[in-house]
């Protein structure tokens, strides 16, 4: 019992002066441990009178506890202090300047699309999608210009297979929803084309058109003035003029491309209508009535216009921008202007 005494004293007085975890670990194997000394008492038991023996066990259990006790208030002690010092080096001085997230916007394309989608939108217009990679019948075959015509040199692609694409126009959307047979059609469909064009300050292999279609019983040229009067004014002014030239697009039939007055200087005439004071936005006409016989629909009973519209080529105008590889390049000292 003696021993057992001072097996407890030595043990608190090691713990006490304990500088760090690994002495108390040692500590704990030394005295705890299986070979260490208080199981070396139990050894010993052998030893002892029987009757004894329980009391003995019992102490040692005792002891044990007690030993383990101090072991984990010392740990405690430690852990707390490790996070003391952990949160004093760690402390935020909150009196730094702070460091300024910078918000991004939206793409000056984007915007321009957005603005076009409503003012369709405004007129009762559903907004689709077609897809990029697309057959050749949608591209060219259905829209009226069939194999070996001299118009596929001017929209030359890039072709996955013989008979698949990336589509070239937007008009490749028309024959889509005209095949749907859900009539009349009122729609827009914006998106990406592609042309094996090289890169300058106004052409790119790729760009981004918006389509239109409209197709009901009656509709007349007369619509189509009206409505693209309408849009042009809402998009550049009020007092925006229109002035539509006569055109040839294989899928309509009459054709014209649209021009607006310039914006700048109201067709005065400036740098930036390269002195014409009319800018060209958009090629347009009457839907051919073999366009809509290939699709399914009865040019005895409906007809409907189309445009297409460049998207780039508005927001270069709008925004005022000179070189539309500006738009492709991701500069943010470029993007953030606008
Ligand atoms: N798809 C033509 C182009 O890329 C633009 C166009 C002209 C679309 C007349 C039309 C249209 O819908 O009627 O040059």
């Amino acid at each position: 019992m003696q021993n057992l005494d001072s097996i407890l004293k030595n043990a608190a007085n090691e713990i006490n002066e304990a500088v760090d975890m690994d002495k108390l670990n040692d500590i704990k194997v030394r005295f705890l441990g299986k070979k260490g000394e208080l199981t070396s008492v139990l050894k010993s038991m052998k030893d002892i009178a029987p009757e004894d023996r329980p009391k003995m066990g019992q102490m040692v259990n005792e002891i044990r506890n007690q030993i383990q006790e101090s072991l984990d208030k010392k740990k405690a002690d430690f852990e707390a202090k490790i996070l003391e010092k952990k949160l004093e080096s760690e402390t935020i001085d909150v009196t730094l300047p702070g460091k300024v997230q910078r918000v991004g916007h939206l793409h000056p394309n984007t915007k321009t699309l957005r603005e076009l989608e409503d003012i369709f939108v405004g007129m009762g217009y559903k907004v689709v999608e077609g897809p990029e990679i697309e057959f050749d019948y949608y591209n060219f075959e259905a829209l009226n210009i069939p194999a070996d015509h001299p118009a596929k040199d001017e929209q030359d692609t890039f072709y996955i297979t013989k008979d698949i694409l990336l589509r070239t126009q937007t008009s490749s959307v028309q024959v889509h929803e005209m095949e749907k047979g859900e009539l009349p059609i009122r729609m827009i469909s914006p998106g990406r084309v592609f042309r094996s064009d090289e890169v300058d300050a106004t052409h790119s292999p790729t760009f981004h058109q918006v389509e239109g279609l409209v197709i009901d019983k009656g509709i007349t040229f007369a619509d189509l003035k009206g409505t693209l009067q309408e849009f042009a004014r809402r998009l550049f002014g009020e007092d925006t003029k229109v002035k539509f030239r006569p055109h040839h697009f294989q899928f309509t039939e009459p054709s014209a491309e649209m021009d607006v007055s310039c914006f700048k200087c109201k067709g005065k005439g400036c740098r930036f209508c390269k002195g014409e004071g009319w800018i060209e936005i958009l090629g347009c006409g009457v839907v051919h009535p073999h366009v809509l016989e290939m699709s399914g629909i009865d040019p005895e009973v409906y007809t409907g216009f189309a445009f297409g519209v460049g998207l780039e080529r508005i927001s270069l105008f709008k925004y005022e921008i000179d070189d539309m590889r500006l738009l492709y390049e991701n500069d943010t000292r470029f993007l953030k202007q606008f």
